[in-house]
């Protein structure tokens, strides 16, 4: 990651206020982008991909694509959905869909995106969806912090804070 990257931190307190930021997020989305979905298994990272679609006009229900190496659907824009947790997922992707996925149009999720990073453009959204360490933090509350990447999105910093507004933390840093 790059070291001037700014960060954008957020707190939500449910699955549908997870998947309401989200949805505002996927407002600013254009053709071309790519963000990677990083966090622990059942930190959100479905749960925030569904919001996404919805706010994209995608109806079909959105789930993990577990055994297919990428899903797509059809909205305002094409939405390609990828999780690559398992060691197969991350070798099919490398040595078969990754450049065909790069060249396509539409917006590109990755889950676990940042376990292949370095053969990803360094241009993309990272949404880190973290669990609250500690107690009595409800367990239904996620940390989720939005990383933009290369200017891409780093020139669309200002709009991705005003866009969840409500979500945030604290001023970005
Ligand atoms: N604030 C929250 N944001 C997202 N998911 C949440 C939240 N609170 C509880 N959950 C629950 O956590 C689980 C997240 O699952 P999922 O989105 O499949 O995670 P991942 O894809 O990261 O493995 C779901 O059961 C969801 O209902
Ligand atoms: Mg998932």
């Amino acid at each position: 990651m790059r070291p001037d990257a700014t960060m954008i931190p957020a707190r939500t307190r449910s699955p549908d206020d997870t998947r309401e930021l989200a949805a505002s997020l996927a407002e600013l989305a254009q053709s071309g982008d790519l963000l990677l979905l990083v966090g622990d298994l059942g930190a959100g990272k479905t749960t925030f991909t569904q919001g996404f679609a919805a706010a994209l006009g995608i109806s079909e229900p959105v789930t993990s694509p577990t055994f297919t190496l990428a899903r797509e659907y059809d909205g305002r824009l094409l939405l390609h959905h990828l999780d690559v947790f398992r060691l197969d997922q991350i070798s099919e992707v490398l040595d078969l869909g990754l450049p065909e996925l790069l060249d396509s149009d539409g917006v590109i999720l990755i889950e676990w995106g940042d376990a292949i990073r370095q053969a990803l453009p360094n241009d993309y959204l990272e949404v880190a969806l973290t669990f609250i360490e500690g107690q009595p933090s409800p367990p239904d509350e996620r940390i989720v912090v939005l990383t933009p990447v290369g200017s891409r999105w780093q020139a669309r910093a200002d709009d991705l804070a005003a866009a969840i507004e409500q979500w945030m933390e604290s001023p970005p840093c």
